[in-house]
């Protein structure tokens, strides 16, 4: 009950606080977002190599309520420029998507640099910025190469430094094109669900792999970032890539953003 009384106190303060007007002004930036997962398709064309989400819903059918997998999801592979017409006319400024690891690096690792995956990425960011939508994007979004889970996936210390190898090629290649950029999505969920729960890998080590996965997404996005300060300070000016797990900040925006969060 006291509870409930908070909560309209609350919305009633905030009524009065302030007007719908006020909460966005034009330095927030309404966008939508995605990942490779969940729109790409081509699982396994122009070389991509294999993640632990492929695996996993091949290996795992009924995990999947209608025993559907990521081999085609919404084609965007080969539609990005439909997606991107139809970002256009939803209005919005800019578009989160994430780079598929295993597409860059199908092995996971710098040996071998997939010169297809790098001219897709740089066919969308091209058809975002000729449509005017900024691209913003995620370096890992849940796809791990599967030949890195070999190896423990995230419980590996040495992934951190996979990791930082993998933000490099990145930065090489689209740092002048892509000025924001998010390390992590959700780690949380990744850590905890996949090596403790039920998502991929689906190690179901709840207590263990997933404070290990916790304790190297942190130090691989300290080791990214450093690197990033150290290697790239010619792209700082127009470069974000801020030490924030969740999101890197919007120039200018986020402040507005949190201190005006409340009357929204
Ligand atoms: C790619 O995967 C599809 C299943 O989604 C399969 O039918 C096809 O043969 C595979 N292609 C190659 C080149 O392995």
């Amino acid at each position: 009950m006291s509870l409930l009384i908070v909560f309209i106190l609350t919305a009633v303060i905030s009524s009065y606080a302030a007007t719908p007007k006020q909460c966005f002004d034009n330095t927030f930036h309404f966008g939508v977002g995605s990942s490779a997962l969940q729109t790409e398709g081509a699982w396994n064309l122009s070389g991509k190599g294999e993640s632990i989400w492929d695996r996993y819903s091949h290996d795992n059918q009924d995990l999947v309520f209608d025993h559907t997998n990521a081999d085609v999801a919404t084609d965007s592979y080969h539609k990005y420029k439909d997606d991107i017409r139809n970002i256009k006319k939803l209005g919005v400024t800019f578009y989160r998507f994430s780079i598929a690891w295993s597409r860059i690096l199908p092995t996971g690792l710098i040996d071998e640099i997939n010169e297809d995956g790098i001219k897709h990425y740089h066919a969308v960011i091209d058809e975002l910025l000729k449509e005017g939508i900024k691209p913003m994007v995620t370096m890992y979004h849940w796809d791990l190469p599967q030949s890195l889970q070999e190896l423990g996936g995230w419980t590996n210390p040495i992934i951190a430094d996979y990791f930082v190898d993998y933000a490099r090629v990145l930065l090489q290649n689209f740092g002048g094109k892509v000025n924001t950029w998010v390390t992590f999505n959700e780690p949380y969920s990744f850590c905890h669900d996949g090596y403790g729960g039920l998502y991929a890998p689906g190690t179901r080590s709840s207590g263990r792999h997933d404070y290990l996965c916790g304790h190297n997404v942190l130090r691989a996005h300290g080791m990214a970032f450093r690197m990033y300060e150290k290697e790239f300070s010619h792209l700082k000016e127009i470069m974000q890539l801020r030490a924030r797990i969740l999101a890197s900040r919007y120039p200018g925006a986020s402040r507005s953003m949190y201190s005006r969060w409340s009357c929204a």
